[in-house]
C-alpha cells in the first residue's frame, strides 16, 4: 500500500472550505436538505480536482439514497495515493438549518485502514483529552469514569464539563452525570465537534459521553489520532431493525473500538471548516467581494494541528473557471 508522503490535510481543507462556502448560504433558512445538497456538490467537485484515488467509506449513505458521495463511490483524479475517505459535508444539518455550530468535515487514510460501519447508524462514545486517556473504561459506571477522569485532570468532579447530545435516550446518563456533581453542556447535534472539544485542552469541555452517529465516530477518530486524547466506542443500535442488520452482517456488537481500531495506522488526515459558527470554529463570513473561512487540519503522523483562516476573493476566482474555490 502506497503511503501518502505529503500532508494531504492541506488538500482536504480546500474540500471542507468548498462545502462550507456553498452550504453557509443556507444558514437558518430551515431547509436542511438544501444546505446538505449544496455542500455535497461542492465537496465532490473539489475532491475530483485532487490527485488521489479515493473511495468513500463513510459517506452520505447507500448509492440509492445518496446520489453523490455515497458509500463505495470512487472520488479524486484517480492518480496518487489510494485512500479511504470519510465525509460529513454538513455535520449538524439541523444546526445549519436553524443556527450555529455546523461544520464541514473530512477524514482520509490509506485504503483499507478505515472501519466500515456497515449497517450501523449509532455508536456509544466516551472521549477524553490526553491527560485522562489511560483511565477510561466503557464498561465502568458513569460515576467511576468521571471520578477517575477528574483525578487524572487534577480537578474535582464538580469542575468537569461533559458534552452530551440532548436526546431522550440520554435521560439516565444525564441523571448519572448530575448525581456526581459534574456539569453538562447539552447540544442538540454535532458530536464530532463534541469529541474535538473533549480532546482540546483550551475548550471548557473535559469529556464527551453518550450515543451518536457511527459515521461521526469514525470521523472523530481521524481527528483524535492526531490531536491526542482517547476515544472508546461500541455499536449501540437504536432499533430492532438496526440490531438485526448488524447481526446479519456478522459484526460483533460487544466489541469495544478505540481510535486505532476505527482508523488504523498513522497516515491519517483530518480537516474541518466552520459553516455556521459557534463555540468551536467560526462560521463563513461573507463580505460581498468574497468570504472568510476558519478551518482546522490535523496530521496524525506528526500530531500537528493547524488553524487556517482563508480569505476567498470572488473576483479572482471568477477569472479561473476550472477552479471554484482555492
Ligand atoms: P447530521 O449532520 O446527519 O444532521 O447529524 C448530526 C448529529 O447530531 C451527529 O453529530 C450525531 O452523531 C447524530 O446526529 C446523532 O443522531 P440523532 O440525531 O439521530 O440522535
Amino acid at each position: 500500500m502506497e503511503a501518502p508522503e505529503r500532508n494531504l490535510a492541506f488538500d482536504l481543507v480546500r474540500v471542507t472550505e468548498a462545502a462550507a462556502l456553498a452550504s453557509a448560504r443556507w444558514l437558518g433558512r430551515g431547509d436542511k436538505n438544501a444546505g446538505d445538497g449544496a455542500a455535497v456538490d461542492a465537496m465532490r467537485l473539489s475532491f475530483n480536482s485532487l490527485p488521489i484515488a479515493g473511495t468513500v467509506i463513510i459517506g452520505e449513505g447507500e448509492k440509492d439514497e445518496a446520489p453523490m458521495l455515497y458509500n463505495g463511490e470512487v472520488i479524486g483524479m484517480g492518480t496518487g495515493p489510494a485512500l479511504d475517505i470519510a465525509v460529513d459535508p454538513v455535520e449538524g444539518t439541523n444546526l445549519l438549518a436553524f443556527g450555529p455550530n455546523a461544520i464541514a468535515v473530512v477524514g482520509a487514510a490509506p485504503a483499507g485502514s478505515m472501519y466500515n460501519p456497515g449497517p450501523s447508524y449509532y455508536m456509544q462514545k466516551l472521549v477524553v483529552g490526553a491527560a485522562a486517556k489511560d483511565v477510561i473504561d466503557l464498561d465502568a459506571p458513569v460515576h467511576v469514569n468521571l471520578r477517575l477522569i477528574a483525578k487524572a485532570l487534577g480537578k474535582d468532579t464538580n469542575d468537569l464539563v461533559v458534552f452530551v447530545l440532548d436526546k431522550p435516550r440520554h435521560q439516565k446518563l444525564i441523571q448519572e452525570i448530575r448525581s456526581v456533581g459534574a456539569r453538562i453542556q447539552l447540544h442538540t447535534d454535532g458530536d464530532v465537534a463534541g469529541a474535538l472539544m473533549a480532546v482540546d485542552q483550551r475548550s471548557e469541555v473535559d469529556v464527551m459521553m453518550g450515543t451518536g452517529g457511527t459515521p461521526e465516530g469514525v470521523l472523530a477518530a481521524c481527528a483524535i489520532k492526531g490531536a491526542g486524547g482517547a476515544m472508546l466506542a461500541r455499536l449501540d443500535p437504536q432499533s430492532e431493525a438496526e440490531r438485526k442488520a448488524i447481526e446479519k452482517a456478522g459484526i460483533d456488537l460487544t466489541r469495544i473500538l478505540d481510535a486505532d481500531t476505527l482508523v488504523q495506522g498513522d497516515d491519517v488526515f483530518f480537516a474541518a471548516t466552520g459553516i455556521s459558527g459557534g463555540t468551536f470554529l467560526r462560521g463563513v463570513h461573507f463580505s460581498g467581494q468574497g468570504a472568510v473561512t476558519h478551518s482546522m487540519i490535523i496530521r496524525s503522523k506528526t500530531g500537528t494541528l493547524r488553524y487556517i483562516e482563508s480569505h476567498h476573493n470572488w473576483n479572482k476566482l471568477m477569472q479561473i473557471s476550472s477552479i471554484k474555490y482555492d
